[in-house]
């Protein structure tokens, strides 16, 4: 099943394997699965999830134990932009219920969904330490920090 993953895949996870040792492949989990889903918009499917697993030399379970426990990797497909909002304590905290809720009515979708135009994809994750500004979102690679409905508004205006 190897052969799914491209060339630019295998040789990043070739470049992270040097960071561990011989028999200790399965450190490298983590970031095969993150650059085979940038590789495919943004999502694993269940043999790319395999793929990874065997080209790690490790059992399937190893890599979606890592797939399903990690908010950052997505096991659908999910929209051109992904509206990660935290929802641990500090953002909790600071009404991130609010701003939830907010782009729930705004994109007229739920917690997991995509947009029907294929946009926004929208998440409720855990912490991703940027507490002392909660409440915040991740949207893609950005981080958008003291948010608010307005704010919100504001950001999701400038994405194309
Ligand atoms: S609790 Fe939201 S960023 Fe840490």
């Amino acid at each position: 099943m190897t052969e799914l993953l491209s060339k630019e895949v295998k040789a990043e996870i070739d470049r992270w394997l040097k960071k561990y040792p011989e028999d200790q492949k399965r450190s490298a989990l983590l970031p095969a699965l993150r650059f085979t889903q940038e590789a495919n918009d943004n999502w694993l499917s269940e043999d790319l999830v395999k793929a990874v697993a065997e080209y790690l030399d490790q059992p399937h379970i190893a890599a979606f134990e890592v797939a399903t426990f990690y908010h950052m990797y997505n096991l659908k497909p999910v929209g051109r932009y992904q509206l990660n909002v935290c929802g641990s304590i500090s953002c909790k905290l600071c009404d991130c219920k609010g701003i939830v809720d907010h782009l729930k009515q705004k994109l007229d979708i739920n917690v997991g969904d995509t947009t029907k135009d294929g946009k926004f994809t929208l998440k409720e994750v855990g912490c991703l330490a940027a507490c002392v500004n909660a409440p915040m979102m991740q949207i893609n690679k950005d981080y958008h920090e003291n948010l608010t409905p307005e704010r919100v508004d504001s950001i999701l205006e400038t994405l194309e």
